[in-house]
C-alpha cells in the first residue's frame, strides 16, 4: 500500500496543549462509540448507493470514454480550454490544474505546454473578466465545456448564451460540436430536467454526466474534473488509484487508523466542546492553495446548516478559511496566535517538492544573513512551517498536520478523497444532511425573480 498521505492530531491533544483547547482521551473514547455507530450507518447507505462519490474512482468506463473524447479534442489542436460553471463545477478542476500544473501554466509555450491546452475557469459572471476571456481565447481555437450538475444555475446559463452566440456568429452552428462539450446530469424520468439537454441535442454536442447521486461538491472525480483533467493531460487512471488507495484507510471503522474519521472526529469535538467555529486549511506550497479553496466549499456547503436531520433549528457549521504558508504568516498568523482561541488550523506540510532552489552565497560580508547562506529556499520553507508550527502550539491553538509525501496525481487524490469521506462522517456527527444546499438554492430563486422582475419593469419603460 501507498500511503503517501498521512494526519498528525497530537497537538491537538490536551497532553499538548492543555483541557481547554485540547481534546481528551475521554472525548475520543465518547467519539469512537459515535463514529462506530456512523461508521455502519456510511457503509449501509454506501451500499443503497446514496452517495455516489464514495466510487467514482470504480468507474472505468466513463475513464475510458473521456480519454476517447479528449483526444480527438486534442488531436484537432485546441489552445484554449474554457470551463463554464460554478461552486462544484468549479473549484475541483482549479484545485487539480494548480496542483498538477506548472506554476502560472497558461503564460507557458504550447510546446512547453506538451500541446495541451491553456485553462481559464469561469466560475463567475463579472464582465470585464468574461470580456478578457473571450478576447484572450478566440473561438475557433477553444473547447467550451458546459458544466451544471441541475443543468438551470442562472451563471452558468448566462455564460453559454454568450459563447453559444459568440460560436454561431463566428464559427457557426455546424460546427459548434466541435468546440462545446455538456457535462450535466442523465436523461431520465426520475432525472431533474437539465436546460443543458436541449442545448446539446440542438447542436449534437457530446455529453458526460455527473451521476445523480453525486453532488456539485463532491464531483471532482466525475466528468466535472476527470474531462477537463485528460485535456490537461493529468492521468485519470492514477488519480483513481489514489482515491482506491485511500478509500482502504478511510474504509476502517477504526478511528485511529482512518485519517477522514480522525480530521473529521476532532473538528467535531473541539467545535462542540472547546468552541472552535473556524477551520483553517493552511498548506505550506503555493500548488495546493486551490485546494484549500475546494475544501472551503466542501466543509461549508456540506455542514452549515439551519436544521439538524431531525428537524430541530440548529444553525451548524464550522466556517472554513484559507490560509498559505509562509504568505499568511505575514497575514493570518498574529491573529492565529493571539486573537480569539476559536480555531482549529489545519497545515499541510510537503516533504518532496520536486524542484531544489539554493540560496547563493553571495553578501557573505552581512553576516545576519549566515543562518540563510548555503541553504535553500526549501529548507527556509521547512523551517517556517516548523517554527509556525511549534508557535502555534506553544499558543495552546489546535493544530492538525497533513503530511504529503509529494504533490501527484496520487496524492493529490488521495487528499482530496480524505476530506470527502471526512465531510461524509463530520455531517454524521452534527447530525445534518451534508448532502444537500438548501440555503444556496434560496439565493438562486430570488435572483432568478429578481431578474424577470427587471424585465418586465424594463419592457414597460
Ligand atoms: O456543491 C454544490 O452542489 C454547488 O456548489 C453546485 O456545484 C453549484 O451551485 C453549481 O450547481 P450546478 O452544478 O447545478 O450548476
Amino acid at each position: 500500500m501507498r500511503t503517501n498521505i498521512s494526519i498528525d492530531i497530537s497537538l491537538s491533544h490536551a497532553n499538548t496543549i492543555g483541557n481547554q483547547h485540547g481534546f481528551t482521551d475521554d472525548e475520543i473514547k465518547e467519539l469512537n462509540t459515535k463514529i462506530s455507530q456512523y461508521h455502519k450507518v456510511l457503509l449501509q447507505e454506501r451500499a443503497e448507493k446514496k452517495y455516489g462519490f464514495f466510487e467514482l474512482y470504480k468507474d472505468r468506463a466513463t475513464r475510458e470514454k473521456i480519454r476517447k473524447v479528449s483526444s480527438e479534442f486534442l488531436n484537432r489542436g485546441v489552445e484554449n480550454l474554457v470551463i463554464l460553471g460554478i461552486g462544484g463545477s468549479a473549484l475541483g478542476i482549479t484545485a487539480l490544474n494548480t496542483a498538477l500544473n506548472a506554476p502560472y501554466y497558461n503564460l507557458l509555450s504550447k510546446e512547453e505546454r506538451k500541446g495541451y491546452p491553456r485553462l481559464f475557469v469561469m466560475d463567475n459572471i463579472d464582465p470585464v473578466t468574461f470580456k478578457r476571456m473571450m478576447k484572450l481565447c478566440p473561438p475557433e481555437k477553444t473547447l467550451y465545456n458546459a458544466i451544471s450538475k441541475s443543468g438551470e444555475t442562472a451563471e452558468t446559463m448566462c455564460q453559454l448564451l454568450i459563447v453559444l452566440k459568440e460560436l454561431e456568429d463566428t464559427i457557426g452552428k455546424e460546427k459548434i460540436k466541435e468546440h462545446l462539450v455538456i457535462t450535466t446530469s442523465p436523461r431520465g424520468e426520475n432525472a431533474p430536467k437539465s436546460l443543458l439537454h436541449p442545448v446539446a441535442d440542438k447542436y449534437e454536442i457530446t455529453q458526460f454526466e455527473i451521476p445523480l447521486n453525486v453532488g456539485g461538491r463532491f464531483s471532482v472525480f466525475s466528468p466535472v474534473g476527470l474531462f477537463p483533467s485528460a485535456m490537461l493531460g493529468f492521468d485519470n487512471d492514477t488519480l483513481a488509484d489514489g482515491c482506491a488507495e485511500m478509500d482502504i484507510l478511510c474504509s476502517k471503522e477504526s478511528f485511529e487508523e482512518n485519517p477522514a474519521y480522525q480530521f473529521a472526529g476532532i473538528h467535531y469535538v473541539l467545535d462542540k466542546n472547546k468552541g472552535k467555529k473556524i477551520s483553517v486549511m493552511m498548506p505550506y506550497s503555493d500548488r495546493l492553495k486551490d485546494i484549500a479553496d475546494w475544501y472551503c466549499q466542501l466543509w461549508a456547503e456540506s455542514l452549515g446548516k439551519k436544521d439538524d436531520i431531525y428537524g430541530n433549528e440548529i444553525f451548524n457549521g464550522q466556517t472554513p478559511v484559507k490560509a498559505l504558508g509562509a504568505t499568511d504568516q505575514h497575514s493570518q498568523i498574529q491573529l492565529y496566535r493571539e486573537g480569539p482561541n476559536d480555531k482549529i488550523i489545519n497545515l499541510i506540510s510537503v516533504e518532496n517538492h520536486n524542484e531544489t532552489l539554493p540560496v547563493p552565497e553571495i553578501l557573505t560580508e552581512i553576516s545576519e544573513l549566515e543562518y540563510i547562506h548555503g541553504q535553500s529556499m526549501n529548507e527556509l520553507l521547512y523551517a517556517e512551517f516548523q517554527g509556525t508550527k511549534d508557535a502555534l502550539t506553544l499558543s495552546q491553538r489546535p493544530v492538525i498536520q497533513i503530511k504529503m509525501k509529494e504533490i501527484s496525481e496520487f496524492t493529490v487524490a488521495q487528499l482530496l478523497y480524505m476530506l470527502e469521506v471526512a465531510t461524509a462522517m463530520a455531517g454524521k456527527l452534527y447530525a445534518v444532511n451534508a448532502f444537500n444546499q438548501p440555503g444556496v438554492e434560496e439565493g438562486k430563486k430570488i435572483a432568478r425573480k429578481l431578474m424577470l422582475e427587471m424585465k418586465q419593469k424594463k419592457n414597460l419603460e
